[in-house]
């Protein structure tokens, strides 16, 4: 189980003044459990997203996974927390174009150990085939589409069995069909793997098939739907 407390963050902005995006913040998520956070550009579902993935810290407040303080860790532990329990999807995939679409998958598996073990492959295989793209593994991100990308970069964010599927606009950058389709997908995978997801989503069709929306404002979540 997910729990943040009173997660506070503000930036200084350009004339020096102090500006609080995230306001004591508080959120619980379950294992398993499907979340939207929507709310305006600019509200703070960014800033909230990197610190739920431990690639920010906080000003104040604290975050608990399964009881464990996220934030008590070193950076190297840090380092490997991520890796290890955390899955992300941004709006734009972030694969490496000099590799092909099985090796961008198992790049997680390959920045803990330098050879990849029976299971992992199979982990691999498995997922890409979930994902439909097993006929593409050998091609470079340059030769797949966006939708493909997308697929393939959720791949990757689970290879690792994370606890925690973090997507920041996941389906922003692709056609209507496309984003629908990585969107049942991104459900599916939350109910067969028990991954806990939580997706930043300007779509209310996207929004719609979690298990509750949330809505970011002045600082603070707000359960719109549920
Ligand atoms: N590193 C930073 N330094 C200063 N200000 C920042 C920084 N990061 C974000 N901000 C400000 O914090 C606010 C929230 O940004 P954030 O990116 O979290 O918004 P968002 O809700 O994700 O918006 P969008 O829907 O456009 O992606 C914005 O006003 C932004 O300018
Ligand atoms: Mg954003």
């Amino acid at each position: 189980m997910l729990e943040v407390k009173a997660l506070t963050k503000s930036f200084l902005s350009g004339s020096g003044e102090k500006r609080i995006i995230l306001d004591q913040l508080e959120l619980t998520v379950r294992e398993g459990e499907s979340v939207a956070i929507v709310g305006p550009s600019g509200s703070g579902k960014t800033t909230l997203l990197n610190m739920l993935g431990a690639l920010d810290k906080p000003e104040s407040g604290e975050i608990l996974l399964d009881s464990e303080p996220v934030f008590n860790k070193n950076e190297k532990e840090l380092a490997e927390f991520r890796n290890r329990s955390i899955g992300f999807v941004f709006q734009l995939h972030h694969l490496l174009p000099q590799l092909n679409l099985e090796e961008n998958v198992l790049l997680p598996v390959m920045a803990q150990q330098k050879k990849v073990n029976e299971n992992q492959q199979e982990r691999a295989d498995m997922l890409i085939k979930k994902l439909g793209i097993g006929s593409l593994k050998g091609q470079k991100p340059g030769q797949l589409s966006g939708g493909e990308c997308q697929r393939t970069a959720v791949a990757r964010a689970l290879i690792n069995q994370p606890k925690i599927l973090l997507a920041d606009e996941p389906t922003g950058a692709l056609d209507q069909h496309s984003a629908e389709q990585l969107a049942d997908l991104l459900l599916q995978l939350n109910k067969e793997e028990q991954v806990s997801l939580i997706v930043v989503t300007h779509s209310m069709a996207l929004a719609a098939k979690m298990d509750k929306i949330y809505q970011l404002i002045d600082g603070k979540l707000k359960l719109a739907a549920s």
